[in-house]
């Protein structure tokens, strides 16, 4: 059982990536294998709408999110973290998530080929924004919970947090202990 942990910050070591790991160490205790990816240090391009994927199943560019689609694919959970840019989720994040195109057909059903493995796959979400209000993130929830419940996969929930300057989150330890607790339930059956 692999948990993926999809990082959409561009600041390693800060807060979205702090909370990752604990969500990943919480998987890794309750059993699971682990692997994080930091979208920024991969090549993602925007979707065309070429339309070509809706057809083959295959996505035409031919970048890193090939690889990540496969990881997608195989991955028994997937939890995402990312903060907030200019009340949405960063750039690296969108572009990641517009990509999940490949996986539908042109009425935004899972490809035959691809249903088996996606449907009521886990899919869980921390967001983290430098406004107090929590809630500064709410066009990122509404974002995933909506993918997720278009498409039938199993939604694990959301850890909204604030924090400001580059491993802030460090210090709080309620937003630790809920991003494992979203780490460890991602990983039991
Ligand atoms: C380009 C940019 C835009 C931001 N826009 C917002 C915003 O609209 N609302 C907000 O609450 N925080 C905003 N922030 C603050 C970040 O969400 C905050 O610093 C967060 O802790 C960064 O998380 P990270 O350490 O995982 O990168 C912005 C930060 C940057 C760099």
């Amino acid at each position: 059982m692999k948990v993926l942990g999809i990082m959409g910050s561009p600041r390693v070591g800060g807060n979205s990536d702090i909370l990752l790991d604990e969500a990943l160490a919480g998987a890794k205790v309750a059993g699971a294998e682990v692997e994080k990816i930091i979208l920024d240090k991969k090549k993602i391009s925007g979707c065309k709408d070429c339309k070509k994927c809706n057809k083959m199943g295959v996505c035409a560019i031919k970048d890193d999110m090939v690889e990540i689609q496969k990881k997608i694919l195989e991955a028994y959970a997937i939890i995402h973290s990312v903060p907030v840019y200019f009340w949405s989720m960063t750039s690296q994040m969108k572009a990641y998530l517009d990509r999940w195109c490949v996986f539908f057909d042109e009425e935004w059903r899972w490809q035959k080929v691809y249903y088996p493995k996606m449907r009521g796959k886990r899919i869980g979400l921390i967001t983290v924004c430098g406004d107090p209000d929590v809630h500064t993130a709410d066009p990122i929830v509404h974002s995933f919970k909506s993918t997720a419940e278009m498409t039938k996969m199993n939604w694990l929930g959301t850890i909204m947090t604030s924090a400001s300057d580059k491993g802030d989150i460090a210090e709080n330890e309620t937003a630790k202990k809920q991003a494992w607790e979203l780490g460890r339930k991602a990983a039991t059956p």
